[in-house]
């Protein structure tokens, strides 16, 4: 094979940032956003012969071709992957899909190498939009704080409304995996701890990116990732190997997946770790038997980055015609970046290693996407630059980023009534974090383009106006031991009648590969808040993070905790929205936040054990710690509001359940306060005595309501025997005669309602 560098026109093309300038609003008014008016591709069923013709006239190699994809910017992975001669295997239709290639005039330009290639098969352009493309969104984590699918549903729609007008076709998202470590820097990019929470979250995410149906010019090609069980990584180390047993599998880590699965997620990615011993993209049990055997899986499985080759270095293959031999067995269909199908898949087929029917299989499976895509039928469906133009510069997407950022901030303390901010007042805006702005963003950011990203100072500023003096210090830096800033910082706040102190990670800090040992408040920044407590003046905290830090002195000490999270472009005013109670925080943590790190890992779902702790302080010989509670810091499901709200009259349609039935749960919540008010109102349940030992809770079902002052509104949820199951110990999905305890509240550690629920 001949070796080409890269085309000048064309690596300058690839360098060439051209993000428009995105109009603000303030009013926050969520407009759907429009739909395409182009026309859908052929139906599905038609779609069969036609990939069956082509297949047909396939060689060998270019069967393979369709199989790699590669980068086409090299923004992540070792540099010794990096390819010279890919706009050459294009052409020879060597590459069946290219990822961190943007833009129409990019992808436009590499869509057409391509179709130079004998059998003219178009590209699939795929990049990790993760929150959001030109309008950057809350990182999913926070995302996941509002319990608001629909507000989900609408970030990931505008996600690939953008993302498919650049040229985009699929989307390396959601990450499903449930984290129960925030010491693992990916936290950031899931939707917490919980299984049904996080299923829910899934099918959002997966209708948002893709819509009812694949094919219109406004979706784009979902992934579920990193199958499986990513999240389990040991000691919450980045790439680590995971064990964990078939029955925490299937019950808390492969649940999501399949919630993907049902939704029409139009693709897998495996993930680097190991399961139980076997890497998951060599692992057939996961990728054949489960996903394409038991849950008849139509779509394709993308490796993770280099993760075929990568399990040479695991010791599980030998080399990469080994690992790439294992990897297609195992049912990884396209290879990302290893680039082992490329240079050993043919000869291991030729020499009768590698068996011909499970390429044709991979091959057929890669096809019928870009078939439902409408690529053969127009390679530029998702060239437009007219419509590149117009989409990325809809101001509607941004009200749907504040909208959304407001509602995933979490309102963790409030003494005093210290918020909401009464005017007119003197505001202290410190901290490392109150002018940043990229830090806003997150990591996984596709255009971090700062112009765009509204600091905490600018949106408390302007929405301050005359009505409120706002005085800025930064204090210090988020990392680092220079005390310098906090002199100013004190002046600052004894000129003031509050202090804001935004403090938390920079962007880099969780993430990819930023696993942390210490989750502890970075530098110097707990220190500013000590010096700022002793002035005297009531301390409102807002961290900013990618994941649940530990920060045990302010949530002691301060008057008002706000946990913002990487809240995106909107960032500043959602907060503005929040401090000053034109928007009333409804967010509740999708994790728990742990005391210590010692605490890790951590989940709602305890297990009572033998021996309980009954009661505080008595611990001798009990299920406990020497040194520290047992409890969280802040519970799963945790979150206040400006108002308060009262739980009442539960009442269950009948107290027994047989089979085929199912049970209404009813009861009312009422708005307590002077403002209006969103709940989340959590129904637990707990399965007293089973087969195999249960949790002391799981989250069966939730409502997010809203209600004015004074205004009281009667939910209803169902109980059905599915709510009741669970894996036993042969892995069977079964509910099993006998009681359940019915728990419902406003967190996991505030039960409100209780009942008891009996199955016959
Ligand atoms: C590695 C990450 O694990 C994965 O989530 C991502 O989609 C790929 N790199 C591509 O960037």
């Amino acid at each position: 094979m001949r070796v080409l560098r890269y085309h000048p026109l064309l690596l300058g093309l690839l360098l060439a940032a051209g993000p428009a300038a995105l109009a603000q609003k303030t009013k926050v008014k969520v407009k759907k956003t429009a739909a395409s008016a182009a026309p859908a591709p052929a139906p599905a069923a038609d779609l069969e012969p036609r990939i069956t013709a082509l297949l047909g006239q396939m060689t060998l190699e270019e069967k393979i071709g369709q199989l790699n994809q590669y980068s086409g910017r090299e923004v992540t992975g070792p540099a010794s992957n990096r390819k010279t001669d890919l706009l050459n295997s294009i052409r020879a239709g060597q590459v069946g899909s290219m990822l961190n290639v943007k833009g129409v005039a990019d992808t436009r330009l590499i869509q057409a190498e391509a179709l130079k290639s004998r059998l003219k098969i178009p590209l699939l352009f795929s990049l990790d939009v993760i929150h959001g493309y030109q309008t950057v969104f809350p990182i999913p984590l926070a995302e996941a704080a509002s319990w608001d699918l629909a507000a989900i549903r609408e970030s990931a729609h505008v996600a690939a409304r953008e993302a498919a007008a650049s040229g985009i076709h699929w989307t390396f998202a959601p990450m499903v995996d449930v984290g129960r470590d925030p010491r693992w820097g990916r936290v950031m990019e899931g939707a917490g701890e919980d299984t049904y929470l996080g299923s829910l979250i899934a099918k959002a995410r997966v209708l948002g990116f893709q819509g009812e149906k694949l094919g219109g010019t406004d979706a784009i090609m979902a992934c579920a990732k990193h199958f499986a069980a990513y999240g389990a990584a040991i000691a919450g180390r980045e790439y680590n190997a995971v064990d964990v047993s078939e029955q925490q599998l299937w019950q808390t880590y492969l649940p999501p997946f399949k919630a993907a699965a049902d939704a029409g997620v139009a693709t897998f990615m495996n993930s680097f770790n190991t399961l139980n011993g076997v890497p998951a993209t060599g692992n057939r049990y996961l990728q054949r038997d489960i996903l394409k055997g038991q849950w008849q899986y139509p779509g394709f499985v993308v490796s993770d980055w280099g993760s075929i080759g990568e399990m040479v270095p695991w010791g599980y293959a030998t080399d990469k015609a080994d690992a790439a031999r294992k990897a297609l067995a195992a049912g990884s269909d396209m290879d990302m970046e290893s680039d082992s199908y490329h240079t050993t898949l043919a000869q291991s087929i030729q020499a009768g290693k590698a068996d011909m029917a499970l390429l044709d299989d991979a091959v057929r499976r890669i096809l019928r996407k870009k078939f439902e895509l409408g690529l053969f039928d127009d390679p530029y469906r998702f060239s437009d630059e007219k419509r590149e133009k117009q989409v990325l510069s809809d101001p509607q997407h941004r009200v749907a980023a504040r909208d959304v950022a407001r509602k995933s901030m979490v309102l963790l303390r409030n003494d005093n009534a210290t918020l909401p901010l009464a005017a007119p007042r003197r505001i202290a805006l410190v901290g490392p974090l109150a002018k940043a702005k990229r830090d806003l963003a997150g990591s996984w950011v596709v255009l971090a383009d700062t112009a765009q990203i509204t600091s905490v100072y600018e949106g408390l500023s302007k929405r301050a106006g005359k009505t409120a003096q706002v005085r800025y210090a930064k204090g210090c830096e988020v990392q680092g031991d220079s005390r310098a800033g906090f002199a100013a910082a004190v002046e600052a706040a004894q000129a003031s009648d509050v202090v804001v102190l935004c403090v938390g990670e920079t962007w880099d800090m969780s993430g990819e590969s930023k696993s942390r040992t210490d989750i502890g408040l970075p530098g110097v920044q707990n220190e500013l808040f000590q010096t700022l407590k002793a002035t005297g003046k009531p301390v409102v905290v807002v961290l900013m993070a990618g994941r649940p830090l530990v920060f045990n002195q302010i949530a002691d000490q301060a008057d008002a905790i706000v946990y913002a999270w990487w809240p995106g472009a909107e960032g500043g005013n959602a907060l503005a929205d929040v401090l000053f109670g034109d928007y009333n925080p409804s967010g509740k943590l999708p994790s728990t936040f742990p005391r210590s790190v010692g605490q890790i890992p951590i989940s709602y779902q305890l297990y009572n054990t033998g021996r309980p702790v009954t009661k505080p302080g008595d611990i001798r010989y009990k299920s406990a710690y020497i040194d520290s509670p047992n409890t969280p810091r802040y519970a799963f499901g945790h979150g206040l509001s400006y108002t308060s709200f009262k739980y009442d009259g539960l009442r269950l349609s009948q107290p027994t359940l047989t089979a085929g039935q199912a049970v209404q749960v009813q009861c009312t919540v009422t708005n307590t306060g002077k403002v209006a008010g969103e709940e989340v109102v959590q129904l637990y349940l707990r399965d007293l005595v089973a087969s195999v030992a249960r949790p002391l809770k799981e989250l069966k079902d939730f409502q997010k309501i809203s209600l004015k002052p004074g205004e009281t509104k009667t939910l209803t949820f169902t109980i059905d025997k599915d709510k009741l199951a669970f894996y036993n110990a042969k892995l069977e999905w079964v509910a099993e005669p006998g009681d359940f305890q019915l728990m419902i509240g406003s967190a996991s550690d505030d039960i409100r309602l209780e009942s008891k629920l009996t199955l016959q």
